[in-house]
């Protein structure tokens, strides 16, 4: 996903140094091309020969080394690199690069480099909320530097406070939305539902269904990722939800309504990919329904229908999908749903194939728009997810 994309991490003396080999092997496990800088003072805490063995790359340190393959490597490199990622950023460089200081191979690459810079602090809790420190961090962010607030917890050197550097998986993310996917969503807002709803029959039971919200996830990762504003309306699942996006947790169709439709007026594109429990119990019992002769009666009755209300309220340029999932029939059943809701697309699947449906990591899919009905072969849900979007792109 990141082939030819080139990544500088840059690497300071400070002891969350050793959580970055394991940035550099997520990047280059994504194809990306990783150059790792040091400070001399990084060197203590990891040895250079480790990012030279995950990256392929020489590890470098020292501007005046002579056994370069560029003419001028500091300027060659930052002419080539997508991004900068400066993680652990200790407080000595952070005051370099606020200041114009170059006199090491890191200060005087990032002086020279035009590319997004992230840059990611670390260190004691005391040394974090120093003034100096802050305003440097200030002064970085006006000359558009990106940076990365720190996580709190327990740091090495026994303090518990802010300061810590976020795990590589997240520095991986902030790299991963500045590379990933044409920016062809920027400027839209869009909103998502997705997983299951869950209703209350007693204080021990609820009626719902398997949808596990991996295809809603996939959807909304990939729209942030290709520049849009991103809200994910999710119930309960197992799922973490992706970072950057406005992330609102519900349980009930009630509450799924009610958070869509508050939110729907000021949407380019609404995609519905949650599976709504169709029917509630009619009274959530304070006690357990007691089971007679094997039976237990419940009276339901209909929750609201989330799309039906979007169709109504559809407003101009404003682009409606929804999901179908079928047993049979499903071009018929989904156009009739097309045509019915006022919708411009149903992505629809027949949960009875192999590899579509709710649990897995792959779908099979058919969009159906009013002109068009494209079938997707087996994919992975993250491919589906980029397919949908590409096509209410298209039809926008
Ligand atoms: C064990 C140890 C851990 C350190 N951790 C940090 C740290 O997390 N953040 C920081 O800013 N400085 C830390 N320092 C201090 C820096 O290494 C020191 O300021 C050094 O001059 C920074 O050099 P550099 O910015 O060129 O890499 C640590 C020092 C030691 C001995």
């Amino acid at each position: 996903m990141l082939k030819g994309r080139t990544v500088i991490l840059g690497v300071t003396g400070s002891i969350a140094a050793y959580k970055i080999a394991s940035l550099a092997s997520m990047l280059v496990k994504k194809q990306a091309s990783v150059h790792v800088i040091m400070t001399q003072n990084a060197m203590n805490f990891i040895n250079p020969i480790t990012f030279e063995t995950l990256t392929g790359h020489k590890c470098l340190v020292d501007t005046f080394d002579r056994n370069f393959e560029f003419q001028v490597e500091h300027v060659s490199l930052a002419k080539q690199a997508d991004v900068v990622m400066i993680a652990p950023a200790s407080a000595n460089v952070i005051g370099k690069l606020a200041h114009g200081i170059a006199d090491d191979m890191l200060t005087t690459t990032l002086l020279a480099c035009r590319c997004p810079k992230f840059l990611s602090p670390a260190m004691n809790t005391a040394m974090y909320e120093n003034p100096i420190v802050q305003d440097n961090l200030k002064i970085l962010k006006k000359y558009g530097y990106e940076v990365i607030t720190p996580a709190s917890g327990y740091l090495a050197c026994g303090d518990t406070g802010s300061g810590k550097m976020p795990e590589p998986e997240t520095l991986y993310q902030y790299i991963e939305k500045e590379l990933a996917g044409p920016k062809d969503l920027t400027g839209k807002k869009v909103l998502v539902t997705a997983g299951p709803t869950q209703e209350n029959i007693d204080p021990v039971r609820y009626i719902t269904n398997h949808s596990s919200g991996k295809m809603g996830y996939a959807v909304a990762k990939a729209a942030m990722l290709r520049g849009a504003e991103v809200t994910l309306v999710s119930g309960q699942t197992a799922l973490t939800p992706p970072m950057f996006v406005d992330y609102v947790q519900i349980t009930t169709a009630e509450e799924m309504y009610q958070a869509v439709t508050s939110r729907s007026d000021e949407q380019d594109i609404i995609i519905k990919a949650a599976a709504v429990a169709d029917y509630r119990p009619k009274t959530v019992y304070d006690n357990k329904v007691k089971k007679q002769d094997g039976q237990m009666s419940i009276e339901l009755e209909r929750t609201r229908d989330i799309l039906a209300y979007l169709g109504e309220h559809k407003r101009e340029n404003q682009f409606l999908c929804g999901f179908s999932m079928e047993t049979e029939n499903m071009i018929g059943n989904s156009r009739a749903k097309l045509q019915k809701k006022n919708l411009d697309m149903v992505a629809a699947n027949n949960v009875k194939v192999e590899g579509a449906g709710f649990q897995g990591d792959t779908n099979v899919m058919t969009l159906i728009t009013q002109d068009q009905e494209i079938a997707l072969p087996l994919m992975s849900k993250e491919e589906v997810a980029d397919k949908i979007l590409d096509t209410i792109r298209d039809k926008m």
